[in-house]
Formats: C-alpha cells, structure tokens, sequence
C-alpha cells in the first residue's frame, strides 16, 4: 500500500524499509489477538447427510475476468520490500498457475517509481501465463499524481488482466507521513475508468466497503468491488506495532478493531449492488470461508495474510496452502449437497446474519 510524505517527500528506500517491516509484523503472531470479528462465524450451514453427490465431481469453477477459474479464489494483494517482494511474487504466480486461480499482486509503486521491480515484471506473466492477473495502485495516488499513463504502465508492467485501486484511508491517517487528502479520489476513479484498457476493481485493504460506497463505485463504472472487511489483517494494528511514538500508538490501537465486518460488508454491497461483480475478502482463513462468503453473495473470496507465510517459504508451500483451502471448499459444497457453485449460493443455512 502507498504512504508518501506529502509533496513525494518519502523515498522509495523508505518505502521499501515498510513495506518489509508489513511483512514480519503481519507474520508476528501477536497481531491475531486484535482482530475485529469477520461475522464468518455467525453463518452457519445447514448439514445435508444425504448429498447425493460425488466429491470429486463438484465443480468449483467459474469465469472472472475473460478466463476460466478452477476455484473462485484470489490471493490478494501482498507487497513485501523489494528484496523478499520477488522471491513471494513468483512463489504465489507459480502456485495460482499450478492451482487455475487468481493471483493480485500488491502496490505498484515501487516498481513504478523506484529501481527495484519486486518481481513485478514480465516474468511474472511467465511464471503464470492462463491466469487472471491483477495489477495494483492506491486510490490516494490518483490525487497525487497518478493517471492514465501510470495506471496503463502497472498493467502493462506484468501483462495483467485488469487493475486494482486499493482505498486504505485509515492507514493512511494513521501512518506517519500518510496521504490524507482524500478529495476527488471518486472522480479520479471514474475518470481512469473511461479510459483505461482494462476493467478496473476497487478494495479495501481490511476495513470494508458498504453498500453505499459499492454503488458510488459501480454508478461510476468499477467492474468488481472487493470488500477486504474487518476481521483479518487490521493496518490500525500493524501501525501500532510499528511505531515508536505512544501517542500515534494509542490512536492505532484505538482503530485496531475498525471497519466493516467481512461478512455483514458482503451482504450490504450485494444489497446494494445486485448485478455487481463482487469479492469478499478481508479474514477469509480457509474454505470454509471461502464457502459462508460465496453463500452471502460473493463471486470469489480474496485471501492474503493467511497465504503470507507459505509464500515466504516456497511455490509449494503455497500451493499446498491454496489447495487445502480448496479442498475445504469442496468439503463444505459436499456436505452442503452442492453440486457446484450455483448450489452453493441456495444452500441452506441454520442460522440466517443479523443484516441477511
Ligand atoms: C503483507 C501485506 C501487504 C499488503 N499490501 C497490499 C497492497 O500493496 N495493496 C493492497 O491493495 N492491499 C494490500 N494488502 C491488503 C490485502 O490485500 C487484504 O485486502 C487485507 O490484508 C485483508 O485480507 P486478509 O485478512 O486475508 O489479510 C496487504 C496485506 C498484507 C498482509
């Protein structure tokens, strides 16, 4: 995600000092325990004991982005630091090769700005040649600089399918040297929109997208929009953990339950937007969320922190990651007799959520 000084005063070392600092402090495991809740665990399925199925005939596959899926998954985006940010890139191309799903790729801005490509060059469209791949800027650069011309370079840059604007405001006001002029971000949008190449989705990056919001964005012509709920990776978390200043920390920790619960932001952008393409992310730990976000309306679910460790080991640390989190998907379509994942949009539930 961005975060410059304002008038582009931070470097792109500086930058890629925190981008690395992200990585371990999310890998640090005592950033779970301030997770906001996903509303995940309030969706319940109802259990079929007769699904009249065969397991290994369930059909997970579905359509995004002009090209065929084998699970309705993405992994989100991730940027690490320049020097662990090639090594993770190409460990998670070459496992959504492998595994037939989506791959988004973090922050472009290094690479746009900087030397350091972090991976994010041709040679990750190689690694993945048959899947959807996404591009990344910040919606915050759209007011600081950034149009057509760097927008169509981060596409270009890796051969990608279409590109991601990621809105992160609450990093950003709690970042030291943040972007916090937020005005015009929505016309900005639009305005690529008409003309970039390629379909545009917009995401948060773990504090949601409300309905209102989605149909601002889809009114403005966004292909698809990405909730990243509350529930997961909390950046108001990450920052507490990463500065040194107590008072900017109080003020993180403050937020570190912010945002809006994964699966409550779902419900409300499919409410508010029934023809949008939509991806519930944001706390997607495993197939089985994969599954309750499709059951609220999701078209895909994003997953990214849960992913992090895998990638940061090897390509078949991570697809081995990616294919359990399938199989559970299978498992939840088996046992909720879902043939495919049509079925599993009518599945039954025990309990219905609050706002369902
Ligand atoms: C280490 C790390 C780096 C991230 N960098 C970016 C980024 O550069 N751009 C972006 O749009 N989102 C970024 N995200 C946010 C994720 O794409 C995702 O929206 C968020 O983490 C919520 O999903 P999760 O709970 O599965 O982690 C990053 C997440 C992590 C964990």
């Amino acid at each position: 995600m961005q975060g410059t000084e304002r008038g582009g005063s931070s470097s792109t070392g500086d930058i890629g000092a925190r981008k690395s600092d992200h990585l371990d402090i999310v890998l640090a495991p005592s950033l779970a325990s301030q997770r906001a809740a996903s509303g995940f665990a309030r969706v319940v399925f109802e259990h079929v004991a007769l699904p009249e199925l065969s397991l290994a005939e369930i059909d997970l596959s579905t359509e995004f982005l002009g090209r065929r899926l084998r699970a309705p998954l993405l992994i989100s985006s991730m940027t690490g630091g320049p020097e662990r940010a090639a090594r993770i890139n190409a460990h998670l191309a070459e496992a959504a090769e492998e595994l037939g799903i989506a791959l988004a790729v973090g922050s472009q801005r290094i690479a746009l700005e900087g030397r350091a490509s972090g991976g994010l060059d041709r040679s990750l469209r190689r690694l993945a040649p048959s899947i959807p791949i996404l591009a990344n800027v910040g919606g915050a650069q759209l007011v600081l600089g950034y149009g057509r011309d760097e927008a169509e370079r981060a596409v270009d840059m890796i051969g990608a399918d279409a590109l991601i604007i990621h809105l992160n405001p609450l990093q950003e006001a709690l970042q030291e040297g943040g972007d916090t002029d937020w005005r015009g971000v929505l016309a900005a949008i639009e305005a690529l929109v008409a003309v970039l190449s390629v379909p545009v989705v917009v995401k948060e990056v773990g504090a949601g997208i409300s309905g209102a919001i989605a149909r601002r964005l889809v009114d403005a012509g966004v292909h698809a929009v990405d909730v990243a709920g509350a529930g997961g990776t909390s950046w108001a978390a990450v920052e507490a953990e990463r500065t040194s200043d107590p008072a900017r920390r109080d003020t993180a920790l403050l937020f570190a339950g912010w945002g809006i619960p994964t699966a409550d932001a779902i419900l409300g952008v499919r409410q508010a937007c029934p023809e949008a393409l939509l991806i519930g992310s944001g706390g997607i730990a495993n197939g089985l969320d994969v599954a309750r976000a499709i059951r609220l309306g999701a078209d895909l679910a994003g997953q990214a922190a849960a992913g992090l460790a895998s990638a940061d080991h090897s390509a078949e640390a991570t697809a081995l990651h990616f294919r359990t989190v399938i199989d559970q998907l299978r498992v939840a379509c088996f046992c909720t007799g879902s043939a495919d994942l049509a079925a599993l949009r009518q599945a039954r539930l025990v309990e219905t959520p609050a706002t369902g």
